[in-house]
């Protein structure tokens, strides 16, 4: 003990706020924490700091941490050099043309399909701020095993684009082995489904003139409904609710499993619900003409810009005419999904009854989806917020499907 208040005359420590520390970083210095007169240790200089170690500090109700005063200096450039890249990500848009560029090269995957101790020949991202931060480095020659610390993290997980493959065949070979318990199984079949609906979708939309990807997308919104009509419940493993991005291919399954579980709820056939399944997975596929670097800043636009992002529906026609195979009535997703009732939506302004059911429906699924997504420049908001957002627009939606979707999600948090 006697040792221990000699250490804090000879290296004295300051107290800063524990807001001072910015996720996604590696900290220039060590942490310490008052425990009476004692400062103990608490994270090691280099150490990434994660949300887990955000999260750990707000649960501990820690409001202040120490470094040392020789480090004071370190403080000072660390908190510069953070402030001044965040501040010019939102307002340069050279900073998100390089940083779309970034994105296009990860994936968004699922942290629930990643178990600790199972073997990866892929390497793990987390996403902070518009930076991508190594988790765990492995490629076939030297895999690397899922550490349980990464179950911790939260925000969104990627991997390389180049390693979708390796990913695929990892979900793959979870689903076949045999070491999943039985009342997990639901669960994991359901973020498969999902997983792969994702690549279907994002294949989809790099390559949207080349055949046979109909096909492939009617298949992935075969298991999705089939999931749903097992179990509605179904639909809340089968969303992707939490991203630090937004990505179209991760909008565009969750568009379809919520227009999905509301055409089932409203008793639509069978045959119906695929086809509004497959105009929902596929309602946004013009958006691959929209350059990346607009996609990726929505919110922060000028007016061609605005109209480059609208034009998505038109486009989308336009690709999916090119598929003969892609069924007449699921247009309606496609070129309706930005309508309102009270005629103020787009493309074409339709008001009441000139919108179909399957535009009503994705309609509002993909209001309620894109108000859950954060994105580098605003937070998403609560399921449960969207859910009021959403239902005191009235006169924009269908209130009968609006209550039957906000019961359909009523148990979602
Ligand atoms: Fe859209
Ligand atoms: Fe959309």
């Amino acid at each position: 003990m006697v040792i221990k208040y000699r250490e804090i005359d000879d290296n004295p420590r300051i107290p800063i706020s524990p807001e001072k520390l910015i996720v996604g970083t590696r900290l220039p210095f060590d942490i310490f924490i008052r425990d009476g007169g004692l400062f103990s240790p608490l994270f090691d200089k280099d150490m990434l700091f994660t949300v887990a170690a955000k999260d750990l500090l707000k649960e501990k109700r820690v409001s202040e941490i120490y470094i040392q005063q020789k480090d004071a200096f370190n403080l000072d450039a660390y908190i510069s050099k953070n402030k001044a890249q965040r501040n010019s990500y939102y307002d340069d848009p050279a900073v998100f043309q390089e940083y779309a560029f970034y994105k296009e090269q990860y994936f968004q995957i699922d942290k629930n399909l990643l178990v600790a101790g199972k073997k990866i020949d892929f390497s793990i991202f987390m996403q902070n701020e518009l930076s991508f931060i190594p988790i765990i480095a492995a490629t076939d020659t030297s895999p690397a095993v899922i550490d349980e610390k990464i179950l911790d993290l939260t925000g969104d997980v990627l991997i390389k684009r180049s390693d979708i493959l390796r990913y695929y065949a990892y979900i793959n070979s979870f689903l076949n082995s045999k070491d999943i318990p039985e009342n997990e199984e639901p669960k994991i079949k359901a973020f498969a489904v999902r997983e792969n609906s994702k690549l279907i979708i994002k294949e989809f939309l790099d390559d949207p003139r080349s055949g046979q990807k109909v096909k492939k997308a009617t298949t992935a919104v075969n298991k999705i409904t089939d999931r749903i009509l097992e179990n509605k419940d179904a639909i809340y493993d089968l969303l992707s609710l939490r991203n630090y991005d937004y990505y179209t291919y991760t909008h565009s399954v969750n568009v379809t499993v919520l227009s999905v579980g509301l055409g089932a709820a409203i008793g639509m056939k069978r045959n119906d619900i695929e086809k509004l399944g497959v105009g929902a997975l596929l309602h946004d596929i013009g958006k691959s003409a929209v350059p990346s670097e607009i996609l990726s800043r929505q919110g922060k636009l000028n007016n061609i810009e605005y109209k480059v992002i609208k034009n998505h529906v038109i486009e989308g026609e336009k690709l999916l005419r090119a598929h003969n195979d892609f069924p007449e009535e699921s247009f309606a997703a496609v070129l309706q999904h930005h309508e309102k009732l009270t005629g103020k939506g787009y493309p074409f302004g339709l008001s009441g009854s000139g919108i179909k059911l399957f535009g009503r429906i994705t309609a509002l699924a993909d209001s309620y989806d894109s108000l859950t997504t954060q994105r580098p420049y605003k937070l998403a908001v609560s399921p449960f917020s969207a859910l009021s957002i959403v239902a005191k627009e009235t006169g924009n939606y269908d209130p009968e499907l609006l209550g039957v979707f906000i019961k359909m999600l009523g148990k979602i948090k």
